[in-house]
């Protein structure tokens, strides 16, 4: 009998989830309604963000809170090359450039000192990414932002439940901050997002803009600006409602399946773990990520698991590498060798909330069996 199969990601979905959603469906109301507005503010509340917008994935809310510091034709956008596509492409879709800048070789997150290095008279905006739930270094990136006269927005789609050193949520520190709730995150609705900010001007300019152009105070097909269909239907936030309530106790189960994982793992020979946390930073675990030793065949580990019904996934690869980016600003290899390196050896392991002490056990016994150790 061959083994369970074991997924990367399996959402928490429950009676309360269900119960949400039959309650949006008998109302009626199934866009543009109550639950848009409750969903907005329960999330600022959490992360302690003055506002919230909710949008119908990470990228739009990416698109709007660029669009919303003003980021146009010709300007700049700094950001990590070791990411989700989602966080450069933006950029794109305002016909502004992504301009990379290597990453730490701990934290896999923008390293502040790469970005000040890359910073030229077009930088409209810094955009660091708070990779696989490990806060950016904020404080530096405040500074860099400050000096240069500078705008930025976070990308948090990976770290709902992360934390700063001083204690502010991610997410609490005033700039647009963006979050993503694809099936894999730590609170999903399915496809969704959130900007959470402090600026009403801005949360405004959001507001309309993902409503096609329209200003609150205007009719049905009135619109006084470009717009997008950006909403998140009130079906997917009654959902976020719902996942909210039962967050903490997510990430916890999370937290505890890291702990199993760093424990199973910690004898394998030249196997690099997600770091621990550091100088009070806080991680929201999204996913556990391990880099594979120098000489490892990554495709034939990742072909092994998967005869043992164990998915494992390359994740992720370096942005500035991939065939679009080449072809649109000749990008090759050497350019970031920290990102570099670590995209070619990373790996994701299954990481899901109800994962359990065997399923960890599993996965690592044939993880170190696929590596010879
Ligand atoms: C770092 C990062 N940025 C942006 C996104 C885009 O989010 P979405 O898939 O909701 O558009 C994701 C998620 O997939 C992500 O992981």
């Amino acid at each position: 009998m061959s083994a369970e199969p074991i997924p990367l990601a399996r959402p928490v979905l429950g009676e309360a989830e269900e119960q949400a959603v039959l309650e949006v469906l008998r109302s009626g109301a199934l866009s543009l309604g109550p639950r848009v507005g409750e969903f907005e503010r329960a999330f600022a509340e959490q992360v302690r963000a003055q506002l919230a917008s909710a949008v119908s994935s990470g990228t739009a809310g990416l698109h709007l809170a660029l669009r919303a510091v003003d980021v146009g034709e010709g300007d700049e956008v700094i950001t990590s090359p070791f990411s989700f596509v989602a966080s450069a492409n933006v950029a794109v879709y305002e016909r502004a450039r992504p301009v990379f800048a290597d990453i730490d070789p701990v934290t896999l997150n923008l390293d502040p000192g790469a970005a000040a290095a890359a910073v030229t008279e077009r930088t409209r905006a810094l955009l660091p990414v708070h990779i696989f739930g490990y806060p950016a270094d904020l404080p530096a990136f405040e500074r860099l932002a400050d000096s240069r006269g500078l705008r930025i927005v976070e990308d948090a789609c990976e770290a709902l439940g992360a934390v700063h050193a001083d204690g502010t949520p991610v997410g609490g520190r005033g700039h647009p901050t963006v979050f993503g709730f694809y099936a894999n995150k730590q609170l999903t609705t399915g496809e969704g997002g959130m900007v959470t900010l402090s600026e009403p001007a801005l949360k405004e300019r959001i507001d309309s803009e993902r409503n096609q152009g329209r200003a609150p105070d205007m009719g049905w097909l009135d619109h006084d600006r470009l717009g997008f269909n950006y909403r998140l239907a009130d079906l997917a936030c009654a959902i976020g409602i719902a996942q909210l309530a039962r967050l903490e106790g997510m990430l916890a189960a999370r937290a505890r399946v890291a702990g199993l994982y760093r424990e199973a793992l910690a004898e394998i020979e030249g196997l690099g773990l997600p770091c621990a946390d550091r100088d009070g930073d806080k991680r929201g675990w999204f996913v556990f990520v391990v880099g594979l030793p120098h000489d490892t065949d990554r495709e034939r580990t990742v072909g092994r698991l998967a005869a043992d019904q164990i998915q494992s996934k390359p994740y992720l690869p370096a942005i500035h590498l991939m065939s679009f980016y080449r072809e649109r600003y000749g990008h090759r290899e050497g350019e970031f060798p920290v990102c570099e390196d670590v995209a070619a050896r990373s790996l994701a392991l299954p990481f899901f909330p109800e994962m359990t002490e065997g399923q960890v056990a599993r996965v690592a016994e044939r993880l170190s069996a696929s590596l010879g150790r």
